[in-house]
């Protein structure tokens, strides 16, 4: 065992996901590992790159449809936003609904402190509540904002980086941690043709492979691993049958490989599957937003039906037709 080459700061999580992940066939290791500092900053990247068109769509809608989403909204609400990164598209939104607060929720303290502030010195009047957790579970709203009717923001279609049991899962407990009566804006990037999904997660100057590829690095530093990173390929497959772009690290050759202490053998071919990102119709967006308990209000789209935008409600079940 080579459990002194691991750092003492790795985090036990990612390293019981990467060695069960490394062991489990087919081998997967779960996508929110991608987004370490530097997996962080090339995503970034992906944004702006030609090929990838869900966040340039879904920044131009939340502009041009910002008056008719206050409209239906009204003001007063407080937005919580729901793994808040790095806060791009919210200055759109808070800056047509006059909101009565904006609480960001991230897991990362970091990211979560540094563009709060942004924020709160771009709408200076404007209470802004950073709450660092994991959104996936039910969170208590801050005091202050508890009583003040509410309109979850989660923008970005990472809605799609869930497998749908996750997806309603998460759904439910922002409705538990917002209630009855509360809005949810959502983003939803829609289903289209292999010809533009397959380059927006392949694109040509290789950002998305260097995305997906510094998962191997960070193993490398993180968990003391050896894995010989060139010799892994980036892939992007269309899975019809599950509506999604898989992302895959591919293994060029045979290769043998040690990380915190277990060895590995992985056959040429041979793929760790690291990302989902699914890709929904407007009937199957809103049939999961109904089945997490949100009923669609409007939806928004480009005029090439690239992305869209949901407004939801929570309400109440009715178990009768
Ligand atoms: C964060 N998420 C919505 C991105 C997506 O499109 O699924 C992550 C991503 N992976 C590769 N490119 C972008």
């Amino acid at each position: 065992m080579l459990l002194e080459k691991i750092p003492a700061r790795a985090d036990t999580a990612f390293r019981a996901d990467v060695l069960s992940g490394l062991a489990s066939r087919p081998r997967a290791i779960p996508a929110r590992w991608l987004y370490d500092h530097e997996g962080s900053a090339i995503f970034e990247e992906i944004t702006r790159l030609p090929e990838y068109y869900p966040t340039r769509t879904e920044s131009a809608l939340l502009r041009d449809r910002c008056e008719d989403v206050a409209a239906l909204v009204g003001p007063g609400r407080a937005v919580i936003e729901f793994g808040s990164g790095s806060s791009t598209k919210t200055p759109h939104l808070l800056g047509c609904i006059e909101p009565a607060a904006y609480v960001p929720i991230d897991i990362s303290g970091e990211f979560l402190r540094e563009s709060a502030a942004a924020l709160a010195r771009d709408f200076p009047t404007l209470p802004v509540i950073p709450l660092e957790a994991d959104f996936m579970h039910p969170i208590v709203p801050p005091d202050g904002v508890a009583k003040l009717p509410k309109l979850g923001f989660f923008p970005g279609s990472t809605i799609g980086n869930m497998v749908p049991l996750t997806a309603v899962n998460l759904l439910r407990a922002m409705l538990e941690s917002l209630g009855y009566g509360s809005m949810l804006l959502i983003g939803f990037d829609m289903l289209k043709g292999r010809e533009v999904l397959i380059p927006a997660y392949d694109d040509a100057a290789g950002v998305t492979a260097r995305f997906n590829l510094n998962l191997l690095h960070r193993i490398n530093r993180e968990l003391g691993g050896d894995i010989p990173v060139d010799a892994f390929r980036h892939r992007a497959i269309w899975n019809d049958d599950h509506s999604r772009i898989e992302m895959h690290l591919q293994a060029r050759a045979d290769i043998a490989l040690t990380v915190a202490g277990e060895r590995f053998e992985i056959a040429a071919g041979e793929t760790i599957h690291t990302e989902n990102s699914h890709k929904y119709g407007l009937r199957d967006a809103r049939l999961l937003l109904r089945a997490g308990g949100w009923a669609p209000l409007k939806e928004w789209t480009d005029p090439k039906g690239l992305f869209a935008i949901i407004l939801a409600e929570a309400q109440p079940p009715r178990t009768a037709p």
